[in-house]
C-alpha cells in the first residue's frame, strides 16, 4: 500500500513535537513537507524548536518552511506554555535545521496544486493557528482541489477551553483563518480538546519513555516534563494532553476513535470569538463541513505512539544527553 502523502503545519510546541515524531516514525506516512506558524511561541521559537524536532529524527531532508509570524487580523496571542520558549540545549541538544526559502503559505500552495491530479491527493495535518492555511486557500480556489482533507487540531466543543474558556488555542490564536478554512469547501477532519482531553500522559508513562523509547522516547518526556502539561484539578487524574499527536495518530489508526459528522461554525468577532460551534443533529441551518473526532482508546493510542517513538531510536541515537 502507497503511503499517504501528508504536509504538517505546526507550531511546536511539545505535542506538535510528539506529532512530528510519529509521523517520521510511520512508514504510513510520507510527510512531504513541514510548514511552521506562530502560535505556542513566537516565529523564531517556532522554527527553532520546528528545526531541532527535525534534526532529533534525523531528517533533515524534510522540506521546511517559515509561515506567518501572526494572525491574520486580531492581535496575537501565544500558548499557556510559551514560556518554554525554544527548546535549549538541555532539552534537545541538537543543532536545528534551518527552513528553506520559500515561505509556507506558497509551499502549502504547491503541494496542494502538484497533488492535484494524483490519485492520492496530500493531506494536511493543522496542528496550529490556521493563519498559513487559510491563505494558500485565498490564493487560488485551484488549491482547495489539490487537498484531500484538513485534519485540524482545535476547538472546545463541550470541553471547556484551555487557553480561554470558550476556545482552545489554535482556534483562538486567529479564529479569522478559521473561518476561512472552515468556509472553504475543504473537507475536514476536527479533533477538538473533547477528544483529545481523554488521552492524558502521566508520570508513569514519562518513565516509560525514558526507559524504552529511545533518544527520541526521552527528548519527547524531557519536553513534557518541562512544559508541566499536568492539570489534575481540571482533569480529575493524574497526566497531560498529548494534544497534536492525536492528529496524526488518526491517520494511522482510526479504528481506535469513534466520529461522526457535524456542522461546525466558527464565532470569529466579539468577546468569544475563537469559539467553535458544532450541529450534530440538523438543528440549524449550517451545512455539514466536518467529521469531528468524539472519543479515542487512550491506552492503546499512548501504547502504540510510544512504540512508534522507540523506532526513531536508529536516527537520533546520535543526540548526546547531556
Ligand atoms: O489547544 C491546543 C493546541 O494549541 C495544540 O495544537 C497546541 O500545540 C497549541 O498549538
Ligand atoms: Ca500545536
Amino acid at each position: 500500500m502507497t503511503a499517504l502523502p501528508i504536509l504538517i503545519d505546526t507550531d511546536p510546541g511539545v505535542d506538535d513535537a510528539a506529532a512530528l515524531l510519529l509521523a517520521l516514525a510511520s512508514p504510513e506516512l510520507d510527510l512531504r513537507a513541514v510548514t511552521a506558524v506562530a502560535g505556542n511561541v513566537p516565529l523564531d521559537a517556532v522554527l527553532a524548536n520546528t528545526g531541532k524536532i527535525l534534526a532529533l529524527a534525523g531528517r533533515p531532508d524534510i522540506p521546511f518552511h517559515a509561515g506567518c509570524a501572526g494572525p491574520l487580523v486580531r492581535d496575537q496571542v501565544f500558548g499557556r506554555h510559551s514560556g518554554l520558549g525554544a527548546f535549549g540545549p538541555d532539552l534537545l541538544p541538537v543543532t536545528p535545521v534551518s527552513p528553506g526559502p520559500v515561505h509556507a503559505v506558497n509551499a502549502i500552495a504547491r503541494a496542494a496544486l502538484a497533488s492535484a491530479d494524483q490519485e492520492k491527493r496530500i493531506t494536511i495535518c493543522a496542528l496550529g493557528p490556521l493563519t498559513n492555511l487559510a491563505l494558500a486557500l485565498v490564493l487560488d480556489p485551484l488549491i482547495a482541489k489539490g487537498i484531500e482533507r484538513i485534519v485540524i487540531m482545535g476547538g472546545a466543543l463541550a470541553a471547556l477551553g484551555n487557553r480561554v474558556p470558550w476556545a482552545d488555542f489554535n482556534m483562538l490564536a486567529d479564529p479569522h483563518a478559521a473561518a476561512t478554512v472552515f468556509g472553504s469547501g475543504v473537507p475536514i477532519d476536527l479533533v477538538p480538546l473533547d477528544t483529545t482531553f481523554q488521552a492524558l500522559v502521566t508520570d508513569d508513562h514519562l518513565r516509560r519513555l525514558d526507559e524504552e523509547a529511545g533518544a527520541a522516547g526521552r527528548c519527547f518526556a524531557d519536553l513534557f516534563r518541562a512544559s508541566d502539561r499536568s492539570d489534575p484539578a481540571r482533569f480529575g487524574r493524574p497526566g497531560g494532553p498529548v494534544h497534536d499527536a492525536v492528529v496524526v495518530a488518526w491517520l494511522l489508526w482510526p479504528d481506535l476513535f469513534s466520529s461522526a459528522s457535524a456542522a461546525i461554525g466558527v464565532e470569529y468577532a466579539g468577546r468569544t470569538k475563537g469559539y467553535l460551534f458544532a450541529d450534530f443533529h440538523g438543528i440549524s441551518d449550517l451545512p455539514i463541513n466536518a467529521r469531528v473526532l468524539r472519543a479515542v482508546e487512550e491506552e492503546a493510542f499512548l501504547d502504540r505512539l510510544f512504540e512508534r517513538l522507540s523506532r526513531l531510536d536508529t536516527n537520533a541515537s546520535q543526540v548526546s544527553r547531556t
